[in-house]
């Protein structure tokens, strides 16, 4: 089994990335750090709480970072309370609560972004991380405890956009929220697997797929079912598709990533930045696709593309599974 820790925001899809991984024969998950994004960090955390204690395990959930590191000191730069910042766009795709019972189980005492550290120097560098929110904690934890870097075996982070954006015309959310994050991360210099809005919009999930699961009796595919047809009514409001019968679950394919890379496609080694100038632009990821910087080095390696089939076989499979 390949060693993981999950960083999330949850989020309807960072749910199902929470249980495609903990469900998953593949992987062991050793503990999941949460972060604000798509709503506060007390919500994200609630929200991990409520899954993990729905599928009945028992994997550790550490609270993280309330806020990003520095973009809310700007004014002007960001309308930076972190939840009302996306209500009015994204409440319909996430809500402020996954529709499942109250968590009953508690987060860990030690913060994630002091766990993360700690895991990473006492590991034999044979842990993966997958970010599936905005890069806050590990951030943090790159500049508390350099070392780390080494320490880490293969970053997967859902993040960025070469030539697809979500939240302004130039930025995708999670490197939006927290740019100066993603700058630092990004250009770590530990080995990365991006798997960008280009991959999880190519990677959209049918209706039909729900429908199926929605027929299982495991915890983990009624609960994605239900999820998918919330976001399906959320984006085809918000963000539609161009097939209005598909949604993106990004968080969950960079989940199947770590356990499959032909999940996904046209994958390139590329150079990557991030734009934290704090103009139009800001939260930008900057993708060297056609290697027009010649000083540049590669550092990420990037998905263009999705193998949808793939992904959604995956997905079923491992959802089908319990505990
Ligand atoms: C990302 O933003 C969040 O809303 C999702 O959970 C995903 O991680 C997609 O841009
Ligand atoms: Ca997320």
């Amino acid at each position: 089994m390949k060693k993981i820790i999950l960083d999330v925001d949850t989020g309807s899809d960072d749910a199902i990335a929470i249980m495609t991984a903990v469900l998953s024969p593949e992987l062991d998950v050793l503990g999941i750090c949460t972060v604000n994004g798509n709503r506060c960090v007390e919500n994200t955390t609630e929200n991990t709480l409520r899954v993990v204690e729905y599928i009945g395990s028992n994997v550790p959930v550490y609270k993280g970072c309330a806020l990003p590191m520095v973009v809310s000191l700007t004014k002007g730069r960001r309308e930076c309370v972190p939840f009302e910042g996306q209500k009015n766009k994204k409440e319909d795709v996430h809500g402020d609560y996954l529709p499942i019972p109250e968590s009953t189980i508690t987060y860990e005492k030690e913060c994630a972004v002091s766990w993360l550290v700690k895991t990473l120097m006492d590991s034999d560098g044979d842990i993966s991380l997958i970010d599936v929110g905005p890069l806050t904690n590990l951030a943090m934890a790159m500049r508390i405890q350099p070392g780390i870097i080494d320490k880490i075996d293969t970053l997967y982070i859902m993040g960025g956009g070469w030539r697809e954006q979500n939240i302004t015309p130039a930025a995708e959310f999670n490197f939006w929220i927290d740019p100066e994050a993603a700058k630092i991360v990004i250009n770590s210099g530990c080995k990365i697997v991006m798997v960008p809005l280009d991959a999880t919009h190519a990677g959209a999930i049918s209706i039909k797929d729900a429908m199926e699961l929605r027929e299982e009796s495991s915890p983990g595919a009624k609960l994605t079912a239900a999820l998918i047809e919330q976001r399906l009514k959320g984006y085809n409001n918000w963000q539609p598709m161009q097939d209005q019968t598909t949604v993106p679950i990004h968080d969950a394919l960079a989940v199947c990533a770590a356990i499959d890379m032909d999940v996904l496609a046209d994958v390139r080694y590329i150079h990557v930045d991030v734009d934290a100038g704090g103009g139009i632009c800001d939260g930008q990821s900057v993708c060297d696709v056609e290697h027009k910087d010649k000083e540049a080095e590669p550092n990420v390696h990037i998905a263009l593309n999705a193998n949808v089939g793939r992904f959604a076989e995956l997905l079923k499979t491992t959802l089908k599974r319990t505990v």
